[in-house]
């Protein structure tokens, strides 16, 4: 299943030939070509956008972050729509930028637009797009990504609109990554999702779980740390199946963090998603025993309703959902849990929301991400006659952001006085004097110099990608104030 290195290769060349193509363009014109790339899903969606402006960027292309459609000079040369499908309002989102792109080529007739991500791996969106918008070039699928030189080429040199490709469950090993940020990096373990919550689209458009090889995620990691990484993030719909799969050497996920641990000089190291049915306990050792693993999980609950967990396939109960908290808790006291929750599940009753409601002041996350339930064609919960009323899930979601809202500030107010330590982002966005970043909870700190005792020269700020130690002195619902002090 593995991608062979000539087929990588084979990809770079044909990136190579589009840009000897492009540079005699730009020659002519003095104009620089440029791409824009539009991420509208998860992490795992922004790596895959990371890939695609990484490729483009061989191709020849600047990348710019934005486009206009009515601004000539403001239209790229090529834009790229990566989808998203989880919830209805982001395929609705995409469609109607789509539409509106259209304006653009009209000014810009030599204009590529193409569309990837896992909107595209629903049939009924290729028929659409095929039909209905026929500005688009280029239609790719979630597993073929990586073809996008050959896409290109195709449509470049051979005039060719390049629609629906075959569906492909490879790995993508060796593509060129543009990465957005400069000390943090995705590092994608595992693609796809085998676990089939009724109401989710994931396996059917991410296809079956497939683990990259142990080595291969050592290796990026260590150039990572060699190129001034300072933390990765180890995405994968369920980490925790990572290696089950017959490509491996049995590693699992616990002993993949403790290999990144051993053999890298990464400082932090987070993961996501983690399933509940299967968070180890090898991993929550692995938290509590490594200082490189970050004292953080993002652990989804869904809901606080054993006979609604139920319904949504997710294969534990409420009390066995409390149970692994404790011993997370236990393990690692002052670990910083997330969570995601969905709100009007087919068949909610009253009881079963206010089950939910109950968890949270239990567990007592420091985030939630809240969602209401939307109906995906092709699941079997789109099935279910019993579907909730908007007025009641709207009801439910407004109580149900209150009580996360005042349990996260709460929770940040305890860290008020405590000192902790931050990876400096750079300066915070609403005041150039002050700096923002991350706490090992992965909590947003605002923070500033001490002015000192000697009557408010401020000291200097430090520099972006350092680890700093930050006095805690505010809370807000979203991030925390502090306040930095040389040592
Ligand atoms: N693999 C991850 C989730 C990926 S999708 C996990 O299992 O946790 C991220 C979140 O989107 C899910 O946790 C769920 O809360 C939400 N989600 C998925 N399908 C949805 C749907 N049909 N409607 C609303 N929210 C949905
Ligand atoms: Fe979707 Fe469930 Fe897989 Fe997460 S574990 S991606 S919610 S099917
Ligand atoms: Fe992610 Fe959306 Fe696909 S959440 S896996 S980009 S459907």
């Amino acid at each position: 299943m593995k991608i062979l290195p000539e087929k990588t290769a084979e990809m770079s060349r044909l990136a190579q030939k589009i840009r000897e193509h492009n540079e005699k363009a730009v020659g002519e014109t003095g104009q620089p070509l440029t791409a824009c790339v539009k991420t509208f899903g998860c992490q795992m969606n922004e790596h895959d956008s990371e890939k695609l402006k990484g490729m483009l960027k061989q191709m020849g292309y600047d990348i710019v972050p934005d486009y206009s459609i009515t601004n000539f000079t403001l239209i790229p040369d090529v834009i790229v729509f990566n989808t998203c499908c989880v919830r209805e309002n982001a395929e609705d989102k995409i469609f109607g930028q789509l539409g509106a792109v259209k304006g653009a080529k009209r000014i810009k007739p030599e204009l590529i637009v193409a569309v990837c991500g896992c909107m595209t791996e629903q049939e009924w969106v290729v028929e659409r797009i095929k039909k209905s918008y026929r500005h688009v070039d280029i239609v790719m699928g979630t597993g073929n990504t990586y073809r996008l030189p050959e896409y290109m080429a195709a449509r470049i040199f051979d005039r060719r609109r390049m629609i629906g490709a075959e569906p492909e469950d490879s790995l993508p090993e060796g593509v060129p990554v543009s990465r957005d940020e400069k000390f943090k990096a995705y590092v994608t373990v595992m693609y796809g999702c085998d676990n089939f919550c009724s109401y989710c689209i994931v396996p059917y458009v991410r296809g079956r779980e497939r683990s990259r090889l142990p080595d291969d995620i050592v290796k990026e990691v260590k150039e990572l740390a060699d190129g001034g990484t300072k933390e990765v993030m180890l995405l994968g719909q369920n980490v925790n199946s990572y290696g089950k799969g017959a490509e491996g050497d049995g590693t699992d996920f616990a002993g993949l963090i403790r290999r990144i641990c051993r053999e890298t000089d990464i400082k932090r190291i987070r993961f996501m998603t983690s399933h509940p049915k299967d968070l180890s306990p090898e991993l929550i050792r692995a938290i509590a025993e490594e200082p490189k693993v970050c004292r953080q999980l993002h652990l989804p609950v869904q809901s606080g309703s054993t006979p609604e967990l139920k319904r949504m396939n997710r294969k534990y109960t409420r009390e066995q959902y409390l149970e692994l908290v404790r011993k997370v808790y236990e393990a690692v006291p002052d670990i910083t849990l997330s969570t995601d929750i969905m709100i009007g599940f087919p068949g909610e009753t009253e009881e079963e929301f206010e089950d939910t409601l109950s968890l949270l002041e239990e567990v007592r996350f420091d985030a939630a991400f809240t969602f209401i339930y939307s109906k995906r064609q092709g699941t079997p919960a789109a099935a279910r006659p019993d579907q909730v009323p908007s007025d009641v899930v709207n009801r439910r979601f407004a109580r149900l952001t209150e009580t996360q809202n005042r349990i996260g500030r709460e929770k940040n107010e305890a860290l008020v006085g405590k000192t902790l330590e931050v990876l400096v982002e750079g300066p915070s966005k609403t005041n150039a004097m002050r700096l923002t970043g991350r706490t090992e909870g992965n909590k947003i700190v605002n923070f500033e110099a001490d002015a000192g005792c000697d009557g408010g020269s401020s000291k200097k700020l430090p520099e972006a990608g350092n680890i700093v130690r930050v006095k805690i002195t505010g809370a807000e619902t979203w991030s925390l104030e502090g306040v930095y002090y040389e040592e």
